[in-house]
């Protein structure tokens, strides 16, 4: 497996398969009442987050418990990080206490590829300012291959604020990857200038694609990154991008709807869409554990400790 998790353009078709199959099999444990194996037992995970989340950091938490890890969560906010003190000391710091992997979230892209210079421990990339966010990617490949059966030839709209995305720029290479048909749908003012060497398709008109999608991925619109105004205003935002239940109404029946959250409802998707049974939000956030517990087992080495300690499954 790979060393460190930075970029899915780092994993190939045969890395990606491995990465979901082995989330499958953990998957049935967040079902027993016991959800914990001891594959990971003895070895230390360091979550080191910049930038605010939900969705991942709880994810990568729980997966690491799940995994009997031992875990130190680290936030920017009420660190020595207040008092000026730099990545590298941080990392340093980590790695004068040995922790065995570090999972990074921060606003500056490349800060995770920076970490690997200065750490032995793996790194696993959770989010890097507009660049990557693997783990996401991983589990939104889970959760079509869960639904529809299959990822190859599948065609899949990426919709709204593609320029400040790093979901956007992970997923458009792992969908390539494995096979899918990729055709981005955003405003031109949201579509990144170097989308033509994307191995994607691009229109302005989601209302040309909805028949023959397989799935439609709706990204937010990233407020907090725009300090110029992209659009004229949210209401014709939401009329001409956003997908509400007619949209819906025209899409193939066996089609889902996905988003990684957070959503801003009435915005790129309507509530009703957003709880609508086509609608694989919150599975794509309970495949998020699981994959990430795929994650960390192959690359913390959990294979070679298996046959001390039984099988995880
Ligand atoms: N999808 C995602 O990365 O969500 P969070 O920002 O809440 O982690």
């Amino acid at each position: 497996m790979i060393d460190d998790l930075l970029s899915m353009e780092d994993l190939s078709a045969a890395h990606i398969t491995r990465i979901l199959d082995t989330a499958a099999e953990f998957k049935d444990l967040g079902i027993r009442p016991i959800k914990k194996v001891p594959v990971l037992r003895g070895r230390t995970v360091c979550n080191l987050f910049y930038e605010d989340s939900t969705r991942t950091r709880i994810s990568f938490e729980v997966a690491e418990k799940r995994l009997s890890a031992d875990v130190i969560n680290f936030s920017a906010k009420g660190s020595s990080v207040s008092k000026g003190e730099s990545l590298k000391d941080t990392a340093l710091t980590l790695q004068a206490m040995g922790v065995d992997a570090i999972v990074i979230r921060h606003q500056a892209s490349g800060a995770p590829q920076r970490l690997t210079e200065w750490v032995d421990a793996k790194v696993l990339n959770a989010g890097d300012g507009w660049h990557q966010h693997p783990t996401q990617a991983l589990l939104d490949l889970y959760t079509i291959r869960e639904r529809l059966g299959e990822l190859d030839g599948l065609h899949v709209a990426l919709c709204g604020d593609i320029l400040h995305s790093r979901v956007a720029r992970s997923l458009v290479q792992g969908l390539a990857t494995m096979g899918c048909r990729v055709t981005l749908v955003a405003p031109p003012t949201l579509m990144p200038p170097e989308v033509s060497s994307w191995p994607v398709t691009v229109t302005h008109d989601i209302d040309s694609v909805l028949a023959d999608l397989d799935v439609c991925y709706l990204l937010r619109v990233q407020n907090e990154r725009m300090a110029e105004q992209f659009f004229p205003s949210v209401r014709e935002y939401a009329r001409i991008w956003g997908m509400d239940i007619h949209r819906l109404g025209r899409m193939p029946e066996h089609a889902i709807v996905m988003h990684p959250g957070p959503m801003n409802r009435g915005v790129e998707i309507s509530a009703d869409v957003a709880d609508a049974g086509q609608a694989v939000i919150t599975e794509q956030v309970t495949n998020g554990v699981a994959v990430r517990m795929s994650c960390l087992y192959l690359m913390l080495g959990g294979e070679e400790t298996q046959a001390d300690q039984g099988s995880p499954r």
